[in-house]
């Protein structure tokens, strides 16, 4: 499994540097390509929106996509993972508010651990 991640401020990049996932790949246009199983991270944005790079990034690379992971900001519309998971037939797998803390790092590991291939 890879693990792809958009992050603007640096709050997702924060995150998947304390999961230590191995080879992660940064979402920077959103023309990069992954031709293996992923799953992503990404940030929330513009009113729940899906990030334009990462909206990118998924029209290229839809067929790896095997579940999302949303940063977002406390009380805020995240429809950002509901829509991901609608669209592409997949599993939000945890939301976490901005960067997360220390119990969301242990909860993610596990979500994803059971999902490593
Ligand atoms: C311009 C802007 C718009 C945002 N819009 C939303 C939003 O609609 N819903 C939400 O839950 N979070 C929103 N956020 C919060 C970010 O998704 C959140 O802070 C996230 O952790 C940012 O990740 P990053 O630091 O890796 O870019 C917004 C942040 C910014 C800067």
């Amino acid at each position: 499994m890879r693990y792809v991640y958009a992050s603007r401020n640096g709050n997702v990049a924060l995150l998947v540097d304390r999961l230590h996932l191995s080879r992660p790949i940064y979402i920077d246009t959103g023309n990069e390509i992954c031709k293996e199983d992923f799953i992503l991270l990404t940030y929330t944005d513009d009113v729940g929106e899906l990030p334009y790079e990462a909206e990118n990034f998924l029209s290229i690379n839809m067929s790896y996509i095997r579940g999302v992971i949303v940063s977002k900001k406390k009380n805020t519309a995240t429809q950002a993972g509901d829509k991901i998971a609608a669209i592409y037939g997949v599993d939000c797998l945890y939301q976490v508010e901005e960067e997360g803390n220390e119990e969301d790092v242990i909860q993610i590991k596990k979500i994803l651990e059971k999902r490593k291939k």
